[in-house]
């Protein structure tokens, strides 16, 4: 049966309640190898930008392989507020009647972002085409979080912030202007989320708008640009870097849109693999677009053995079944300029440096302050409490292995479903059992975390 996300269903309160519901601590021990197939959800970056081009095509997109996420939803839902049709077809097949570039209708309620930085900042953009006001909102995790990195680009354009928070942050209101100025932008962060609220906002604007990034960020939104119908080019920028330039009031044409699995998601289950003793995992269809295998390229230099089955194109991104078994690891040095790949990996890869033998610097996490959580905070603050040695200098952690992990202690997860998610992985191989104050914001990007784990043999458990 399907259900419709109609502007009134969208202007109901979202049901997560981040935030305010009674927290629900998990515990995770050790116990059996880790054996079996999984395929984790679909890629969280991809699945928000469908639900977004498929509201700015004017027709019908169809999408399989959703994150049914709680992230995403929220999306979708604030896209259904804009005027878009929204509607699940079945599990992680989506249908969504855009209303094209410029048609976007004035939500009648603040659109609520829940914990999800992506929907929020990518929105933005989206929004600032169109001559309606609208308020962006969040909860406790997202109000914290920086939003000037993207209001700054988008007053250059034209666009009007109402009112702000504190700093710049949520609640924000933005009005769109009858007329955007296109510009190009030296974005000063490597970041997705900058360089596609900007180009999405270039839609909007009559002539070229471009992003110059110093390190190349994920490009799923210049991908799937060009998927839609856009005209979009990219070129080289120094060393690492990249101009994307797109042209501006295009008619984004419904493309069918099949999304890949998370190879984000997909971290938590490999590095368990790696870890726990005598294990053997494949995990299916994981996208392994060279801008998002920061965290392969590392584990495989520190000694992973993960190999590569059934390398295929799907949905016009790379994909493969993962092999995995558990491995004896060494510690290595991750340069600065890999961290755009591998963005989002940095707690689990600190997780698998603790059972490394060795020691594994992490150059240049600035932006890990900034994400869900204060990451490089939460990270060392469970690693204190798993008995893990480790340090902060300047931007960079260092965790010094020693082929074991004492485990034990409660670590805080600060609404952050990647640190949650990490240190009940470390559990699975420590000597005592990890527990973690808070698993509900796994529902973010992996709501299927704890079954899936529990199907390759993992003890995972809620407690009180
Ligand atoms: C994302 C980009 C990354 C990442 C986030 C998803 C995206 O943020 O951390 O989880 O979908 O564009 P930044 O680009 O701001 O680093």
């Amino acid at each position: 049966m399907s259900s419709t996300l109609s502007s009134s269903a969208a202007a109901l309160p979202v049901s997560s309640g981040h935030g305010e519901a009674a927290p629900r601590p998990a515990l995770a021990r050790a116990g059996t190898p880790l054996l079996g197939t999984v395929r984790v959800p679909g890629d969280k970056s991809v699945s928000h930008r469908a639900i977004i081009f498929g509201t700015l095509a004017v027709g019908e997109t169809l999408i399989s392989g959703l994150l049914e996420g709680e992230d995403v939803l929220n999306t979708a839902r604030a896209c259904a507020a804009l005027g878009a049709q929204v509607e699940r077809l079945g599990p992680g097949a989506w249908r969504v009647q855009g209303v094209g570039v410029g048609g976007l209708r004035a939500p009648s309620a603040p659109l609520d972002f829940g914990n999800s930085g992506t929907g929020a900042r990518l929105m933005m953009g989206m929004v600032a085409g169109n001559p309606i006001t609208a308020t962006f909102d969040g909860d406790a995790s997202l109000r914290r979080r920086p939003m000037r990195r993207i209001l700054d680009p988008l007053a250059r354009m034209g666009v009007e912030v109402v009112s702000a928070a504190e700093g710049g942050r949520l609640p924000l209101t933005l009005r769109g202007p009858r007329d955007l100025v296109p510009i190009a932008y030296e974005s000063p962060v490597a970041s997705a989320q900058i360089k596609s609220a900007v180009l999405l906002a270039g839609l909007g604007a009559p002539g070229e708008t471009s992003v110059t990034e110093q390190e190349a960020s994920r490009d799923h939104t210049e991908r799937m640009l060009t998927h839609f119908g856009a005209e979009v080019r990219v070129v080289p920028h120094g060393a690492h870097g990249r101009t994307v330039t797109v042209v501006g009031r295009p008619e984004l044409k419904p493309a069918p849109v099949q999304v890949p699995a998370d190879p984000s998601s997909a971290a938590f289950p490999l590095v368990a693999a790696l870890v726990v003793p005598g294990s053997e995992v494949v995990i299916e269809g994981v996208m392994t677009n060279p801008l998002r295998t920061g965290l392969l390229s590392t584990l495989k230099e520190m000694g992973a053995e993960i190999e590569y089955l059934d390398e295929r194109t799907e949905g016009g991104e790379s994909v493969a079944d993962l092999r995995v078994r558990a491995s004896r690891l060494t510690g290595v040095d991750v340069p600065a300029e890999r961290a755009p790949s591998m963005i989002d990996e940095y707690p689990i890869l600190a997780v698998a440096a603790a059972f490394a033998e060795g020691t594994t610097r992490m150059r240049g996490l600035s932006e890990l302050r900034v994400k869900e959580s204060d990451r490089l905070a939460a990270v060392a603050a469970g690693l204190a409490q798993a008995g893990v040695r480790h340090r902060i200098e300047g931007d960079d952690l260092i965790v010094e292995g020693r082929g074991a992990v004492e485990g034990g202690g409660t670590v805080t997860t600060h609404m952050d479903h990647r640190i949650a998610m990490s240190f009940l992985v470390m559990g699975l191989a420590s000597l005592n059992p990890m527990k973690i104050d808070d698993i509900s914001f796994v529902a973010t990007s992996f709501p299927s975390f704890v079954p899936l784990m529990a199907g390759l043999g993992a003890d995972i458990a809620e407690v009180s």
